[in-house]
C-alpha cells in the first residue's frame, strides 16, 4: 500500500493562510494535530468515511469533532434539511419546527421542562452560565481543571484577546475531588452560582476519566446545600451514551444540561434544557444570534433524534466502540506496548503508558492518517453509527502497523 500524500491539502493551506488568519482557525488548525501528517481539507464523507482534497479516503474516527453520529451524508436528515429547505428557513419568526423539536427535547430529557435553542455548543453554555447568575443573582463559576467549555471569554480556553476581568470570577478544581470543591465554595460563599461539569471528564490531551462512585452525589449535594445550580454540559458527549442525557447513563440529575454535537448530525443546533424552577431566569436572559431560529437545521436534528431512537444507534455505537477499544489492547499488547485506552467505547481515547510528551500519539496517529484512518493525538475520539465491523477490523489492521512502528521508533 502507498501511504497518503497531502499535496492538495498543502497547497490550498498555502491560499488560506493569504485570506484567512492563521490559514485555518482553532482546533482545525494543522497545529492542532501534526503538521504534515494529517489532510487539512476535506472534500465529501459517505457513511463513516470521508475523502480529503487529494483523494485520499479515510475511516473518520473524528466525526467532525463530534456532530456527525449517524454518518457522513445520512439520507434520512439530509431529506428533512431538504423538505424543510424548499419551505425556507430562516424567517423574520420562528417555525413550528422550533416548538416541534423544544417537545421532542422535554418528552425525551427527564431534566428538561423546557428547551433554548442555539446553534454551536458555546452558545448554549454561556447562556446556562448566565441563566445560573440570574437565577441566584452571584458571580462565581467553578468548572474542573482541563474541561472545555467552548471558546468564550468565560471558559478561558480562548487564547488571543483575552483579559484578567473576562475570567476573575471563574475558579477550578480537579475533577473528581469533591473536597477540593467544597472548600472552594466555602472559600466563595453566598457568591457561587454554578458549578458547570461534563457528565464525565473529557479533557483534551489527557486520559478520559469516568465520575468516581459517589462523586457527582456530592456534587448534587453541594449545590443543594449552598443554592448552587449544577450544569451538565453534555455538548460532546450528549446522545452517544444515553438519549435521555448522559447525566442518566451515569444515574444523577443536574439542574440544567447543554447538548449539540451529535442532536443533528452535522447540521448546527445546540440547546439548553432545564428544569422548571430554572424557566422564569431563562426568560429572563437576551438569548439569540441571526440563525438560531433557521428551520433546516431544526428539521435536520429532529429526523436526527428519531433516527438514534429508531435505530438503537448508541447500542451499535456501544458494540463496535468496545471492539475497537478492545482491540487496540489487544494489538498494542501484541506489540509490546502499554496503553490506556479511556472512556466509554462511544468516546474512546488512547495514550501510551511510557508517553511524556504525546510524540508516540503523534507518530501512532500520522502513520494511521497515511493509511487511511483517522484518530486524533489528543483530543478523544468518537464513534458513529455507520460504523460497521469491516471498518474496525481494517482500523485494527492499521493500527497494529502503527503500533509497531512506534515500538521500533521508542521501543514502549
Ligand atoms: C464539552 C464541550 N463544551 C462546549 C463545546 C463548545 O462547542 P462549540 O465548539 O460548538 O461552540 C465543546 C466543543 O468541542 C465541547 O466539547
Amino acid at each position: 500500500m502507498s501511504l497518503y500524500k497531502f499535496t492538495k491539502s498543502n497547497q490550498m493551506f498555502q491560499r488560506a493562510t493569504a485570506v484567512i488568519p492563521s490559514g485555518i482557525s482553532g482546533n482545525k488548525n494543522p497545529a492542532f494535530a501534526v503538521p504534515g501528517t494529517f489532510p487539512y481539507f476535506a472534500e465529501r464523507g459517505e457513511g463513516c468515511r470521508y475523502w480529503d482534497v487529494d483523494g485520499n479516503e479515510y475511516i473518520d474516527f473524528l466525526c467532525g469533532y463530534g456532530p456527525i453520529i449517524l454518518g457522513h451524508n445520512h439520507p434520512a436528515v439530509d431529506e428533512a434539511a431538504r423538505k424543510q429547505q424548499k419551505q425556507g428557513s430562516a424567517f423574520n419568526h420562528p417555525t413550528p419546527r422550533s416548538v416541534e423539536l423544544a417537545e421532542k427535547l422535554v418528552a425525551m430529557i427527564p431534566v428538561a421542562d423546557w428547551v433554548a435553542i442555539g446553534r454551536n455548543g458555546s452558545d448554549v453554555t454561556a447562556y446556562a452560565v448566565q441563566v445560573a447568575r440570574e437565577h441566584t443573582q452571584r458571580n462565581k463559576i467553578i468548572m474542573a481543571r482541563g474541561a472545555y467549555h467552548g471558546s468564550q471569554a468565560w471558559c478561558r480556553h480562548g487564547i488571543g484577546g483575552l483579559i484578567e476581568a473576562d475570567y476573575e470570577h471563574v475558579h477550578q478544581f480537579t475533577f473528581n475531588d469533591a473536597t477540593e470543591l467544597e472548600d472552594l465554595v466555602k472559600k466563595h460563599e453566598g457568591d457561587v452560582a454554578t458549578i458547570i461539569l461534563t457528565p464525565y471528564h473529557h479533557p483534551a490531551f489527557g486520559d478520559q476519566e469516568m465520575p468516581a462512585p459517589g462523586f457527582m452525589e456530592e456534587v448534587r449535594r453541594i449545590c443543594d446545600e449552598h443554592g448552587i445550580v449544577f450544569i451538565i454540559d453534555d455538548v460532546r458527549a450528549g446522545f452517544r451514551l444515553d438519549m435521555r442525557g448522559s447525566n442518566e447513563y451515569f444515574g444523577y440529575k443536574p439542574d440544567l444540561i447543554c447538548f449539540c454535537k451529535g442532536m443533528a448530525n452535522g447540521y448546527c443546533v445546540s440547546a439548553a434544557c432545564g428544569n422548571r424552577e430554572y424557566k422564569n431566569a431563562a426568560s429572563r436572559v437576551f438569548f439569540t444570534g441571526t440563525y438560531y431560529t433557521n428551520a433546516v437545521e431544526i428539521a435536520a436534528s429532529m429526523a436526527c433524534l428519531d433516527e438514534l431512537e429508531k435505530t438503537k444507534a448508541i447500542d451499535k455505537m456501544m458494540r463496535m466502540g468496545t471492539m475497537l477499544q478492545e482491540g487496540l489492547r489487544e494489538r498494542a499488547k501484541a506489540n509490546g506496548i502499554e496503553v490506556n485506552v479511556t472512556g466509554p467505547p462511544t468516546l474512546p481515547f488512547m495514550t501510551f503508558a511510557a508517553e511524556t510528551n504525546f510524540r508516540r500519539s503523534q507518530l501512532f496517529s500520522g502513520e494511521a492518517a497515511r493509511r487511511g484512518v483517522i484518530l486524533h493525538p489528543h483530543h478523544n475520539w468518537f464513534m458513529m453509527a455507520a460504523h460497521e465491523e469491516s471498518d474496525i477490523r481494517q482500523t485494527l489492521e492499521v493500527a497494529d502497523k502503527c503500533f509497531s512502528i512506534v515500538k521500533k521508533q521508542f521501543g514502549d
